[in-house]
């Protein structure tokens, strides 16, 4: 008997009897399709393959290979979907052209190759540390605006196609007038929210690094005066208010205690009635393909910050009562994520949404900002954690 067989044999029991599917063999040969991508970014792949279809004869010459295994290399990119073969030539498919041609606009490479993959592998050592690996890259370029371009090409990305589905889950839009989305990176997601309701102006609040973005997002869809930059904090700066305040893909950046003060800081931007709309990979402990993806991301967070996870809806839903709003729904968002809406009750007196009290308001932040100073001081050392605004997200 061959060691594959053996390998098939225990593959269909552990099937059989787990209840699971479990692709053993694929498991264990799942690492090649990640390996033939990076060596596919090493060699510049893409790169050559931007300048037109090629036959492999051309490509072994070109990227100076010997020729054994280069068809498998080629037709193992086609089944991931980066390549396409037309009869006895190679050319890149779409998603490899916008994001993997070295020097493109939308270059996202040297996040895969610098960061993400180096990363994963050092998942024993993040383990047994519960330190990411390497620094954080991601802090220590954001003043080249290249690589924030690329970064926020990814979250466009990974974003983009969930702008449908929020406008759909959430429909009371018609009720408010302004939208704040925190951490909305250069706007991505608040263009598509402002172009689908004329009536709303809507704010970015950042890092100050995404102003230009965001300046050239808004005039690239017309929403000049409609779409403003907030620079500043989440974690030290006041919130402006907000009829409307989005997060998404950001509490996983944090520990949970950061993702408790957030929450806080997040309640005490949305304008009395008002509602707060978080999104996120959030842990179900469902054994389908959604949890996979998302416990993916959470250990990419082990391996890339200082502290993040993915979470539990029941976490965010006690952060989200503690912090005092009213009622807290949520639903399926997209393929992997969950829409949480964290409704803030009117106030007493009959003040309607968009007359937020400014001074309680940054009684409250100023409150906060005196409490995550003081976890600064006592929690530091514990969660491993720091207060440099970082970002894990990596992933494509
Ligand atoms: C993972 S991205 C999510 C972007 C966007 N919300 C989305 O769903 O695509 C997290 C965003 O939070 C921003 N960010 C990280 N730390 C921050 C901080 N301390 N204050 C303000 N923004 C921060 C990053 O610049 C980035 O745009």
């Amino acid at each position: 008997m061959t060691s594959s067989s053996v390998i098939a044999e225990g593959a269909a029991s552990a099937t059989d009897t787990a209840g699971v599917p479990a692709d053993f063999i694929g498991l264990t040969n799942s690492l090649c399709d990640a390996q033939a991508l990076l060596t596919a970014l090493e060699l510049d792949l893409f790169g050559t393959l931007a300048a037109g279809p090629a036959h492999p004869d051309t490509l072994r010459a070109t990227l100076g290979l010997h020729g054994r295994g280069l068809a498998d290399w080629l037709d193992l990119l086609v089944h991931s979907g980066m390549l396409e073969r037309h009869g006895d030539r190679y050319r890149n498919a779409p998603v490899a052209d916008r994001y993997l041609v070295r020097g493109g606009a939308h270059y996202t490479g040297d996040v895969l190759r610098r960061r993400m993959f180096p990363a994963l592998l050092a998942l024993t050592e993040s383990l047994r540390t519960g330190a990411p690996h390497g620094t954080d890259e991601f802090t220590d370029t954001v003043s080249r605006l290249d690589v924030v371009r690329q970064f926020a090409d990814q979250m466009d990305f990974i974003t983009d196609p969930l702008a449908g589905p929020l406008l759909a889950a959430y429909d009371d839009w018609g009720r408010h007038r302004s939208v704040l989305d925190v951490g909305g990176c250069r706007g991505g997601l608040l263009s598509r929210l402002l172009a689908a309701h004329p009536h709303l102006t809507g704010q970015v609040f950042d890092l100050p690094m995404m102003a230009p973005l965001a300046a050239e997002q808004a005039a690239a869809h017309g929403l000049r005066g409609r779409l403003t930059f907030h620079a500043g904090n989440f974690f030290t700066d006041p919130l402006p208010a907000s009829d409307v305040v989005v997060m998404g893909h950001t509490l996983v950046n944090w520990p949970a205690e950061r993702r408790a003060f957030l929450l806080r800081a997040l309640h005490a931007s949305v304008n009395p009635g008002g509602v707060l709309l978080v999104y996120d990979r959030m842990l179900t402990g469902a054994l389908d393909e959604a949890e996979r993806h998302n416990l993916r991301i959470s250990l990419s967070m082990l391996v890339l910050t200082r502290g993040g996870s993915g979470y539990p809806l029941e976490e965010l839903r006690s952060h989200a009562t503690a912090a005092g709003f009213a009622g807290v729904t949520h639903q399926r968002l997209g393929a992997y994520d969950t829409l949480v809406v964290c409704r803030k009750a009117p106030v007493a007196n009959g003040a309607s949404p968009g007359s937020a009290d400014g001074r309680a308001r940054g009684q409250v932040n100023g409150d906060v900002e005196a409490a995550v100073g003081q976890r600064r001081q006592a929690q530091r050392p514990v969660v491993g954690g720091d207060d440099r605004p970082h970002d894990g997200q990596a992933e494509t």
